[in-house]
Order: C-alpha cells, then sequence, then structure tokens
C-alpha cells in the first residue's frame, strides 16, 4: 500500500527521494514525507499527494545525501500530517508499510514515549528507540522480535546518520546497488534510472546499509547472503510517453503487452503452447484433476473467466475460482491431485500471498501467475507464469486482466495437449490467442472516437448494472469494477440469468445498463434478458459482435474474427469506456480516491 524510498551517496538525498516517492505514489496517495540528514534531521511532511511535499522541500531545500522517505495509504488514523510518515521516536527516525497487529499491547510498554500519532507505525519507531544505545542494527532486530505483523521499514538514527537500517516481513523491500549510491524502495520503480542491480529482501531479513557497504542478518541477528539480481523493467515503461493518463496508455498498450505474454509460448504451426516456468511434466499435468484459482479484484475476474476456458478445454478437470480473503476462512478441502493458480499483478497482495501460504501448508503446488518480477508471491511460487506485461502504474488494472487470463488459457492448452486431446479442440484457441493482440490493436484504433463519445453521453449516470453469460459473466463483472473504481459510479456485475431474481427490480431512469453480448450460443438468452430491461425503459449499452438488430439505446459493434475469445475483446471496449466516464467526471483517473494499486495489507 505505501510507498519506501532511502538513499544514501553523493547526489541530493531530497530530490532522490520525492522523486522516487512520485513514482511509488500509486501505490498510496494519503500523504506524503521525507526526512534528511547532514549533521542534524529536516523532516518535511504534508497531508495530500509527493507535490505538496514538493512545495515544503522547495522552502527548505538541503544538499544532504541521506535520508528516507515514504507515501501513506492510511491504515490506523486518517490521512493527516502528524499521522504522515517519517515518525520520529528519541534519535530514530521510521517509515514503515504494513500493519503491526501487535501494536496496542507494545505501546503499553512504552510509557516513555509521548505520541505524536494514531498510527501503529509510531508504536514501532518508539520500539526500536527503547532498545538504541549505540547500535541501530542490533536495536531494529530486538524491536521486530517482539513485532506481530507485516513491515517494510527503513530507519535511520540521528547521532548516525551514515547507516540506514531497513528490514522486511510481508511488505516487499528491495535495496538498489548503484555505483558510490545505494536506494532502498518498495518497488523496484523507483530504482529505474539508478541502476539495474537489485537484492529483494526477503521476510525476516535485515540490512544495515552505509558507503561502505550492505550487511545482511536475519532475525537471530545472523549474517545472511546477500544476492544481486537484475531489474527486469526499464524507465520508458515507467513513463506516460505522451498519453494524457497511464490508464490510458496501459489500455492502449495491450496490442504490444499481450504480444509480450504470448511471445514464444504460443507455436500457431504446430499447434502448441510451452509455458516454462510451470515446472510440471506431461504426465504430472494429465495427474490434474482440481484447479484452485485464487486472486482478489480484476485478478479474480481473470481467473473467474479462464476457469470457463479450461473447462472447455479438458473435460476431466473441475476449476474453484476463490476471492483470496475469503478461501482462507472457508478453509475449503483441496483434493491431492490439485494444482492452485495464484493471480496477482503486484506480486504483494497480503489476502492472495497468505491465501498461497495456506494452500502450499496443504502441499498443494502453487503456481503463480504474476506480473511483477521478483514479487513476494512470485518467489514463494512453486512455480508459474510472469505474464510480462510491463509495469502496471494506473491503480486499475487493465493490461494485466487480458494477460493473465490469456496466461492461464495457456496453462489450460498445456492441460489438454497433455491428455492428448484431438487437437482440433485447442487449435481455435491458439488460432485465436495469435490474432487476440491485433484484434485488440483494431479495436483500439477503430473504435476509440465512437467510445469515448458514448461514455460522455452517459458519465451523469450514478448507477450502472453490467450483465453477462457464460464467458462474458466475468467480464461483465470486470467491467463493473473498472466503472466503479476510477468513476465512483455505483456499478455493479451480475450474471444475466440472476437479473429477473432481483436486479430488475433496479431499472430505472437512475441507471445504463451494459449487455456484454459475445456472438455464441448465449446469444437468444442475452436477447431476451435484453428486450426485459427494455420493456422497462432501461437504457441499455449493448456491447456486442453479433450483426443481430438489439433493442438497446446504444450499441458498441466491435467486428472480430474472433469467437471463443470475443469477451476479452469486448473488455476492453470496458476499459476504455470506463476511463472516458471517468475524465469526463474529472475524476484522479490513476489514482481514485481512497484505493491503492498494491494492497499489502490484508
Ligand atoms: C483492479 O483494477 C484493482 N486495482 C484491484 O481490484 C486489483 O485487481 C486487486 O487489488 C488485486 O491486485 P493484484 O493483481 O496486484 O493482486
Amino acid at each position: 500500500m505505501c510507498g519506501i524510498v532511502g538513499y544514501i551517496g553523493k547526489g541530493r538525498a531530497q530530490s532522490v527521494l520525492t522523486s522516487g516517492l512520485a513514482r511509488l505514489e500509486y501505490r498510496g496517495y494519503d500523504s506524503a514525507g521525507i526526512v534528511t540528514f547532514n549533521g542534524r534531521a529536516t523532516l518535511l511532511r504534508a497531508k495530500g499527494k509527493v507535490a505538496d511535499l514538493n512545495k515544503l522541500v522547495k522552502s527548505s531545500a538541503t544538499s544532504d545525501s541521506v535520508g528516507i522517505g515514504h507515501t501513506r495509504w492510511a491504515t490506523h488514523g486518517e490521512p493527516s500530517v502528524k499521522n504522515a510518515h517519517p515518525h520520529r521516536a528519541g534519535r530514530i527516525y521510521m517509515v514503515h508499510n504494513g500493519i503491526i497487529e501487535n501494536y496496542k499491547e507494545l505501546k503499553s510498554r512504552l510509557k516513555n514515549h509521548k505520541f505524536a500519532s494514531e498510527t501503529d507505525s509510531e508504536v514501532l519507531a518508539a520500539l526500536i528507540d527503547s532498545f538504541y544505545k549505540d547500535d541501530l542494527t542490533e536495536a531494529v532486530i530486538k524491536a521486530l522480535q517482539l513485532v506481530d505483523g507485516t513491515y517494510g521499514i527503513a530507519v535511520v538514527a540521528t547521532d548516525n546518520p551514515e547507516k540506514i537500517v531497513v528490514a522486511r516481513n510481508g511488505s516487499p523491500l528491495i535495496i538498489g546497488v548503484g555505483k558510490d549510491e545505494t536506494l532502498v524502495a518498495s518497488d523496484a520503480s523507483a530504482l529505474l534510472g539508478y541502476t539495474d542491480r537489485a537484492i529483494y529482501l526477503n521476510d525476516g531479513e535485515i540490512a544495515a546499509i552505509t558507503r561502505d557497504g550492505i550487511a545482511l542478518r536475519n532475525l537471530q541477528n545472523e549474517p545472511v547472503d546477500a544476492e544481486i539480481e537484475k531489474i527486469e523493467a526499464d524507465l520508458a515503461q515507467i513513463q506516460k510517453q505522451g498519453y494524457a493518463h497511464f490508464l490510458l496508455k496501459e489500455i492502449s498498450e495491450q496490442p504490444k503487452t499481450l504480444a509480450e505474454t504470448l511471445r514464444g509460448r504460443v507455436d500457431v504451426r504446430n499447434e502448441r503452447v510451452v509455458l516454462g516456468g510451470i515446472n510440471m511434466t506431461p504426465s504430472q499435468l494429465r495427474g490434474i484433476k482440481h484447479i484452485t484459482i485464487v486472486g482478489c479484484g480484476t485478478a479474480y475476474y481473470a481467473g473467474l473467466l479462464a476457469s470457463y476456458y479450461i473447462e472447455q478445454l479438458v473435460e476431466d478437470v473441475t476449476v474453484n475460482v476463490v476471492i483470496a480473503s475469503e478461501f482462507r476462512y472457508k478453509s475449503s478441502y483441496i483434493p491431492h491431485d490439485s494444482v492452485a493458480l495464484i493471480v496477482s499483478q503486484s506480486g504483494e497482495t497480503a489476502d492472495t500471498l497468505a491465501c498461497m501460504r495456506e494452500i502450499q501448508s496443504r502441499g498443494v503446488k502453487c503456481l503463480g501467475i504474476i506480473n511483477s518480477v521478483g514479487s513476494t508471491i512470485a518467489r514463494e511460487a512453486d512455480g508459474g507464469v510472469y505474464i510480462h506485461a510491463g509495469p502496471e502504474i494506473s491503480v486499475a488494472s487493465t493490461k494485466a486482466f487480458t494477460s493473465q487470463t490469456s496466461a492461464m488459457l495457456m496453462f489450460g492448452i498445456m492441460l489438454a495437449q497433455s491428455r492428448s486431446i484431438n487437437p482440433r479442440d485447442v487449435r481455435p484457441f491458439i488460432q485465436e490467442l495469435s490474432i487476440l493482440p491485433s484484434e485488440i490493436g483494431k479495436l483500439i484504433k477503430n473504435q476509440s472516437k465512437a467510445i469515448a463519445a458514448i461514455a460522455k453521453k452517459y458519465s451523469s449516470f450514478d448507477h450502472a448494472i453490467y450483465l453477462g453469460r457464460g464467458t462474458a459473466y466475468p467480464v461483465a463483472l470486470e467491467g463493473a469494477l473498472k466503472l466503479k473504481e476510477i468513476s465512483y459510479v455505483d456499478a455493479n456485475g451480475y450474471p444475466a440469468g440472476e437479473l429477473k431474481h432481483g436486479p430488475i427490480a433496479l431499472v430505472d431512469d437512475r441507471f445504463f445498463e451494459v449487455f456484454v453480448i459475445p456472438d455464441d450460443e448465449l446469444l437468444e438468452k442475452m436477447v431476451s434478458n435484453l428486450q426485459e430491461v427494455e420493456a422497462r425503459s432501461g437504457h441499455i449499452i449493448a456491447i456486442t459482435n453479433s450483426s443481430k438488430k438489439l433493442a438497446a439505446e446504444t450499441v458498441i459493434k466491435v467486428p472480430t474474427k474472433l469467437k471463443v475469445l470475443t469477451p476479452i475483446l469486448l473488455n476492453v471496449v470496458q476499459q476504455l469506456f470506463a476511463y472516458h466516464i471517468a475524465v469526463a467526471r474529472g475524476n484522479d483517473v490513476d489514482q481514485p480516491r481512497n484505493l491503492a494499486k498494491s494492497v499489502t495489507v490484508e
């Protein structure tokens, strides 16, 4: 949720920290702060965004070359300056991402500290200060040994400002190893342009960073080897490149990013798919009779859509798709001839990570369907597929949905191949996957303008219903989420067959209804649902590739060569529709209120 940056080097810490925080702002943007050191501490904190912090930096510029910074997504205590990080306790300054579950009990022990905030993070800073004599690493270790909960922290002591101590448990922290400088960040994007060499801290590891180097330890204060890895992303990928918003960039680049997902994996000529990272032989794939797909939000909807495809591809496999935060408390039985697909763009979602660990504890193999290379879920999974969609900066997930669904579809094709199923059954999926990037490109090129005009027409509605059947049902759910999270319209998706069982009572002039209608065997049923709403003067928007005449107020017709994968294409219409409504409503499209890109707290 929160963004953390630290710096020690020859440059100006204030500019390195604020530009790094600006790159991480999508992770949380209630407040921001930095502290830099040069004989004295310069602490600057602002409610709101990094731009607000920058105004303070302008009037309190220093040439300090050491510092730490933070952008916050509030968990304990409302967004305010007093709750903004860095927090101070005695000689200690600290930034924190995560939740200290036992902060109340720890706070009761810290009688000598006068608390200035309502945060659990300040309690941790005070705890570290209570142990700090002259060895900061030791004080941090002693404090963390008492902590229950998740943390990614960076800590500096004013009487030893040439050392930054960092630690992680459940919240990502990466050390960027530069030339004569070292950075720390909660996400690799803050390191780009400084270095492509990184140490990904693991849970339970602590690092002391000085100008002379980096020393890793564990919670027992024993030395740990540091492994330097290459950062995959590059600077260009995290810049808007002329687009008005990251969201429009990420929607528009889907032909390219989906092609990256498929590259080297889909062999049209030989009608085969090869996924290197799943580490399973054909006989192991043949032995799979049950798949559990885990995710949150859009990742969950991608899993739901993939489940329809997988069950179409292999008749002897059942697929159970679960919302990560629910699964853990439902304790569903998972048969042993199973595999779990763990779907996460960020690879850091706390609910999804916890769910994977629970499933692994039952001896079931977990395969990550992940975008962020080196993320926690990717590192802890038993294998998986990187979707290679490039950094997704906008809080609303778009290109990841398309690539996640396609990656899981490829897994389904591999299951089918392992069963030496009649090749004709995989052929449409492979052929359509191979043209899906260009079909998306054609839609974006030919239909964006019309979709923008239609969105404007409907941008004043505050309520919406999204409807689909079969593979269009998860797409309807995703379309409703996209609109909801960036335009704040009360949009909800339903299986179209459920309309008569309640939702149709909602239809009145306050609502518009989006019908996602692929030209498939369910078309006629969708047409009768549409007529039921039309008979009640609904404001219907039909998104379809069918040439059938539909009794809708607005029809967005999408010509395509696709058949089975049409719903993935129709979802791109929904992405553009939601984007233009959010823009028309004047919202902060890339950083919608109350949200964060990666929900690293449960
Ligand atoms: C989607 O647009 C939302 N930002 C949110 O639902 C997101 O999909 C969810 O938090 C899961 O994130 P992840 O894919 O990084 O795990």
